[in-house]
């Protein structure tokens, strides 16, 4: 089993995987090059029908884990669109910044950090440049002589400092008093509303408040598909507790156990594929205590897929300072007054998703499926006529269909034949593919017929098996295979 598992592993980071995932995702639905009619959009991404149902799975699967299903959790939905003060307060609008050069000769827009590493990588050493100033990534592009990757001339601009943060205007008038930002992180929403939720819900510390939603980040950078992009859905959780009577550490580790156990366990995704990094000095933001990031193993190499940080008290003090608004914590039974600590798990959902898709490809001779937890596929089933031009056939197969529709997602396929029907919802990472045949209408041959009257086949996506099922238990059956 453990050598299986090993093998598998090494074969999935192949070359070629993410342009096999890329162009899957296309083929089915998945995700669609950003506004790809009017020549693309770099770094953005339109989410299809599959790409979708995949996405919200996810996301319901966070929230039911780390919000519904906790009695020291509550959910929150803040803005997009805060007031400006939010991010000078939490030092986004001066520390939210790239390095980024410029090439003189073709104009393509590039971060220091990544040309740097990347130029170091062809060579085959590995480096670090984070939390090296403008002038050292300088030094290291002259002394190199590193050359734009674009059109292979050595003519940078000097390294400079460019905000992620994506401006707009509240009004029609674009003065400075209008100006606002779409906002960086979900995380500043929760303390700003810290207050509302100690005064409005009957938490306790410790407590958490977690939420899902849009983030933007003006990223110049290659994306590496749906890892890296303009506009991204982070799940975020802002942890508060007491420093005196938590132990921050033993709280760390727990957190660390939970979002391995979601990644291993409610993702299912190959834990020999995961890593814990801890940051260095250099690389930790000066108010974090321990910051590590859950990586994984990405076909471009291990990169951060869910960062963990102790932000000590700075997030509410800062807020304290800037708005003027006491937002400390009144302990209900001692009395003591004082300003909660917080430890951050903060992760993309479409970063998740890439992982699940690139984790789940699995080539098995000529079939390619994606071997996604039922729960996570996009369509639990779908639902085949065996033949599209036998009335009766159809007309079973819609019943079941619409029947089943009101309980899961499903799929409908009528075109070509069974093994391309298969051969789709394999890619797509349906679990069951479900066909009604002349034996569900009893009019086959033999006795067979008889005996399968009322009955569906249903085809298991990983073994290739085929039971048959009878039509009154169908929702029954999946329902245990999906949320056992
Ligand atoms: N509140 C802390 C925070 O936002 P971060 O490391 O900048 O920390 C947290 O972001 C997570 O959000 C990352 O681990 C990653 O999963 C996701 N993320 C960040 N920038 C992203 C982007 N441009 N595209 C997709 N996901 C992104």
């Amino acid at each position: 089993m453990e050598k299986a598992s090993k093998k598998i592993a090494a074969e999935k980071i192949e070359i070629g995987l993410m342009e096999k995932i890329v162009s899957l995702a296309k083929r089915r639905g998945f995700v669609f090059p950003g506004s790809e009619i009017y020549g693309g959009l770099a770094n953005s991404y339109e989410y299809g029908p599959a790409g979708v149902e995949l996405k919200k799975n996810i996301q319901d699967e966070w929230w039911r884990v780390f919000v519904r299903e906790r009695s020291d959790m509550v959910g929150l939905d803040s803005s997009i669109i805060l007031h400006p003060k939010v991010w000078e307060a939490s030092g986004h609008v001066a520390g939210l910044v790239d390095a980024m050069v410029e090439c003189k000769a073709c104009h393509a827009r590039t971060r220091a950090d990544h040309l740097i590493e990347n130029y170091y990588e062809a060579k085959g050493d590995k480096i670090s440049v984070e939390g090296k100033t403008e002038a050292e990534l300088d030094a290291i592009i002259q002394s190199e002589k590193i050359k734009c990757p674009a059109c292979g001339k050595f003519d940078w601009t000097p390294v400079r400092k460019f905000n992620l943060l994506f401006e707009t205007h509240v009004g029609i008038v674009p003065e400075a008093q209008s100006k606002v930002y779409l906002r960086g992180e979900t995380a500043q929403g929760i303390f700003i509303s810290f207050k509302n939720i100690l005064d409005s819900t009957r938490v306790r510390l410790p407590f958490g408040v977690g939420q899902l939603g849009k983030s933007f980040r003006n990223e110049i950078t290659k994306g590496n598909f749906i890892f890296r992009t303009l506009e991204f859905e982070q799940a975020e959780i802002e942890y508060f507790f007491d420093p005196e009577t938590t132990d921050w550490k033993e709280l760390y580790e727990k957190w660390k156990g939970d979002m391995w156990k979601f990644a291993t366990e409610n993702l299912g995704v190959n834990a020999e594929a995961l890593r814990w990094r801890e940051h260095g000095d250099e690389e930790r933001s000066f108010y974090s205590k321990r910051t590590e990031d859950l990586e994984y193993k990405f076909p471009f190499g291990f990169k951060e897929l869910w960062g963990l940080a102790y932000r000590t008290d700075y997030d509410l003090n800062q807020h304290m300072k800037f708005s003027g608004v006491d937002l400390s914590y009144t302990d209900p039974t001692s009395g003591k007054k004082f300003v909660p600590h917080v430890i951050e798990p903060a992760v993309g959902i479409n970063r998740l998703m890439a992982m699940v898709m690139l984790d789940a490809y699995t080539e098995d001779g000529e079939r390619v499926y994606l071997k996604l937890k039922p729960r996570l596929a996009p369509y639990k089933a779908a639902i085949f006529p065996l033949l599209s031009n036998k009335p009766a056939l159809v007309e079973k197969a819609r019943a079941i269909h619409d029947d089943l529709q009101k309980r899961f997602s499903v799929a409908w396929d009528d075109r070509g034949n069974i093994g391309k029907r298969y051969y789709a919802q394999d890619e797509i990472g349906t679990p069951f593919c479900i066909t009604v045949d002349f034996d569900t209408l009893g009019v086959g041959e033999g006795d067979a017929a008889t005996a399968n009257k009322d009955t569906v086949t249903v085809r298991d996506r990983d073994t290739g098996t085929q039971d048959r099922v009878a039509i009154e238990k169908l929702g029954e059956f999946l329902h245990g295979k999906i949320y056992r």
